[in-house]
C-alpha cells in the first residue's frame, strides 16, 4: 500500500491514476459515475467513457448524444458529480464539476476525431430512454447534429486511499488545491 506524508504527493497519485482513463483502456478511470441532479430533483448516476483529461486546465471530458436525459439535467443545474474507484490501488476519487455543454457546430472537430463506428452512439431513433415495442426496435441515424462535448471544468477532489490506516484529502480550485486532510 502507497504512504503518503505531503498533500501534493497523493493529489500527484490522484492524477496519474485520472489521466490512465484514456490510454489505459482496462484502468476503471476510463469509466467514471457521472451524476447529475434532475429536473424533479433527484440524483441520477451513469457511466460514462472519460474522453480527455487535462490537469493543467483542470479538466475532464466525456462525450454524449444531445437527446438524452442528462442534457436536460444539465441545462438546468450545470454542476455533476465524477466518481472513479480503483480497486487495485484501492483509491477512490471524487470529483465536484462544473458541465460546459458543447454542442452544434463547434463539435464538427471533435466529431471528426470520433471512429465511424463509434457515431452510432449519437443519433438512436428513437431516442434513448423512450419506450420500445421490443427491446431491438430501434435504428442507429449517427449525426453530428446529436453530438454533445461535455467539458467539466473541476472545482473540487477528493480522495480516500483504504490502507491499514486509511487516508482522505480534500482538494478545491478556489484554494489553488492546497487540499487538506481529512478524518477518514
Ligand atoms: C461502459 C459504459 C460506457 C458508456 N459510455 C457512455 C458515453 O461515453 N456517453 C454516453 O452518453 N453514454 C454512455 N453510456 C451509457 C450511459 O451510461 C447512459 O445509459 C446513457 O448515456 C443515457 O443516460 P441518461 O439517460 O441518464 O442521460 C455508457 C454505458 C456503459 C455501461
Amino acid at each position: 500500500m502507497k504512504v503518503f506524508q505531503k498533500l501534493d504527493d497523493f493529489l500527484d497519485f490522484a492524477w496519474v491514476q485520472i489521466s490512465r482513463g484514456k490510454v489505459d483502456k482496462k484502468s476503471p478511470a476510463r469509466h467514471p459515475t457521472f451524476v447529475t441532479s434532475s429536473v424533479d430533483g433527484l440524483p441520477n448516476a451513469r457511466t460514462l467513457v472519460m474522453r480527455r483529461s487535462d490537469r493543467k486546465n483542470n479538466q475532464i471530458e466525456f462525450h454524449t448524444d444531445t437527446a438524452s436525459s442528462k442534457m436536460l439535467a444539465l441545462e438546468k443545474n450545470p454542476r455533476a458529480g465524477i466518481h472513479i474507484w480503483l480497486p487495485k490501488v484501492q483509491l477512490q476519487i471524487q470529483m465536484d464539476v462544473f458541465v460546459e455543454v458543447k454542442v452544434g457546430d463547434i463539435t464538427i472537430p471533435y466529431w471528426k476525431n470520433v471512429p465511424t463506428n463509434s457515431r452510432v452512439s449519437y443519433g438512436t431513433i428513437p431516442s434513448p430512454g423512450n419506450v420500445l415495442e421490443n427491446p431491438f426496435a430501434y435504428d442507429h441515424a449517427p449525426d453530428q447534429k446529436r453530438f454533445a462535448v461535455l467539458v467539466c471544468d473541476i472545482q473540487s477532489i477528493q480522495l480516500l486511499l483504504l490502507g491499514v490506516k486509511h487516508i482522505r484529502a480534500y482538494y478545491k480550485k478556489t484554494t489553488n488545491w492546497q487540499g487538506e486532510w481529512l478524518s477518514p
